[in-house]
């Protein structure tokens, strides 16, 4: 990290998957009391809040890109009993497991083929992941792809990638083949107010149809 940089844009930095990776697993001590400290970090607060209305407390819950846990924290303290952690860090992971809330920990990487039957999950939430330099738009053909019919995907995304980072695209094409349906999308909201108040993002959630 350089004197100008904070943790988040050091993250960001990364110049390919194998150094992100290496960067969340040193990050991955402190990712929770820096982002408290110097942040703010309402993601998994608003995607849990959002996923409850539509998610049934008997769903098996995918937490892609899981990092720490904190969504599977707050999904457990919402009622849910089975969700499984998946994350590109192993450092992440190994944090994730500290919470005792999941039922099983892999380590995969969103973007490629993920290791998980077709209709496995009766919800996807992914916070924080569908972002620069982390996982792309195509990484939701396999979110679907793991998601049965009437279940859920649930993430945050950053408004200017919506159409910069190929979702629009990805939202339109998985809509006209039929996979997915919009259920909802909340406003642009900023999601770092401490650290980083320019960063919006907005939370979706989509209906899998197919
Ligand atoms: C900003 S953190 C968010 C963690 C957690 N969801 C939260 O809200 O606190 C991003 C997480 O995504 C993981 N990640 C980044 N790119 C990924 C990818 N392509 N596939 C799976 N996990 C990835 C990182 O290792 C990190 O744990």
């Amino acid at each position: 990290m350089t004197e100008e940089q904070n943790v988040i844009q050091w993250v960001y930095a990364s110049k390919n998957e194998q150094e992100l990776q290496e960067r969340y697993d040193e990050w991955a001590k402190t990712y929770e009391s820096d982002l408290d400290r110097d942040f703010g970090w309402y993601g998994p607060l608003w995607a849990v809040e959002a996923g409850a209305r539509y998610i049934p407390k008997d769903a098996r819950i995918l937490d892609a890109g899981a990092g720490t846990g904190l969504v599977g924290k707050l999904l457990t303290e919402a009622g849910y009993a089975e969700i499984v952690a998946m994350d590109l860090s192993e450092g992440m992971l190994a944090e994730a497991r500290k919470k005792n809330v999941y039922s099983a920990y892999h380590q995969m990487t969103m973007g490629e083929p993920l290791d998980f039957p077709t209709d496995s999950f009766g919800a996807v939430v992914t916070v924080g992941v569908l972002t620069v330099g982390h996982a792309p738009a195509h990484s939701l053909d396999e979110l679907v792809r793991v998601t049965r019919p009437g279940g859920h995907v649930i993430f945050t995304l950053r408004p200017d990638l919506y159409e910069e980072g190929g979702f629009k695209e990805k939202h339109a094409e998985l809509e006209s083949a039929g996979k997915w349906k919009l259920a909802e999308v909340g406003d642009p909201t900023q999601i770092l107010p401490k650290g980083e108040p320019d960063v919006y993002h907005q939370v979706w959630v989509f209906e899998v149809t197919g």
